[in-house]
């Protein structure tokens, strides 16, 4: 596979036409050690056909949008932000091909699940939240429900009024980490406003005190960013299901 190989590493971009496609081709577009191959939008997209990076603002890049798996050049991995109804459809795609997966799409019942039926063959791995602070703030969450037995938490997001999806994917996994840790059952809430990117707010209720953790991102490109880190980590590694966590503990390249 072309990962292996010297050069550029191929990536493929599903869900290519929309907002973090586009901030994945922008990535892509300046990244000396990645290449864009193949950029996968819906069947039935009025655009197809024509240049992703025009599409993006961007210039030409080479690549036109096309529908996922149509024939050109091989991808040694694909990065998914789409929808929760194309995952069933790409994990085949991803298992025959042999293509190694990472995705950031959220809503639906289960998404990493979807994906699970290519982990048999090729690395799997899914995240609701490809920021690096958010992804640590997970990390630490296990603890402070330790520490905190008697407190009472809850979720805020914040997001664009076309996120399809709420309680966020970031909401649910935070409230499942949370509950898993022995918390008291977490209550989320979800704000669809304007234009934010991205916004999660934490809060521990004590009896006479309250802890506020936020997170905003200003720019969906962290998001971007996230995922070709784990795009660059995952095609080393062997099939299964793998964490983002686990990319950012490894060693710098
Ligand atoms: N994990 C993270 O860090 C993170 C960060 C940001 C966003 N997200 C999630 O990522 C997903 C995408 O977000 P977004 O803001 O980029 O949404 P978006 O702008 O709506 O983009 C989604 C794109 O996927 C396309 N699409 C629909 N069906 C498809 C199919 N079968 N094959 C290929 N492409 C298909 C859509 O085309 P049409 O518009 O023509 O339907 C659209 O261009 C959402 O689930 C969002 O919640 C995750």
């Amino acid at each position: 596979m072309s990962g292996a190989s010297a050069g550029p590493l191929a990536v493929a971009v599903h869900g290519a036409g929309g907002r973090m496609g586009g901030a994945l081709c922008r990535l892509l577009s300046a990244a000396a050690d990645l290449r864009l191959v193949a950029a996968w939008g819906r069947v039935g997209d009025p655009r197809l056909g024509r240049d992703v990076g025009t599409i993006h603002g961007l210039g030409p890049l080479g690549v036109p949008l096309a529908a996922a798996g149509t024939p050109g050049a091989r991808p040694a991995v694909v990065v998914d932000f789409s929808v929760p109804e194309s995952l069933g459809a790409l994990a085949d795609l991803c298992r025959e091909a042999r293509l190694p997966l990472v995705s950031g799409t959220t809503g639906g019942e289960d998404p990493e699940r979807a994906l699970a039926r290519a982990a048999d063959v090729v690395p799997v791995l899914w995240a609701p939240n490809f920021s690096p602070a958010l992804a640590a703030l997970a990390e630490i969450l296990p603890g402070l429900a330790a520490l905190l037995p008697e407190a009472d938490f809850a979720v805020l997001d914040v997001h664009h009024e076309g996120k399809r999806d709420a309680p966020s994917g970031t909401s649910r996994r935070l409230a499942r980490l949370l509950a898993g840790s022995g918390a008291r059952p977490v209550s989320t809430a979800s704000l669809r406003l304007g234009g934010v990117v991205g916004e999660h707010a934490l809060y521990v209720e004590g009896a006479e005190e309250r802890l506020e953790i936020w997170h905003r991102v200003r720019d969906r490109a962290v998001f971007a960013r996230g995922a070709l880190l784990a795009a660059r980590w995952i095609v080393a590694r062997p099939p299964g299901i793998h964490r983002f966590a686990d990319v950012l503990h490894a060693p710098p390249r």
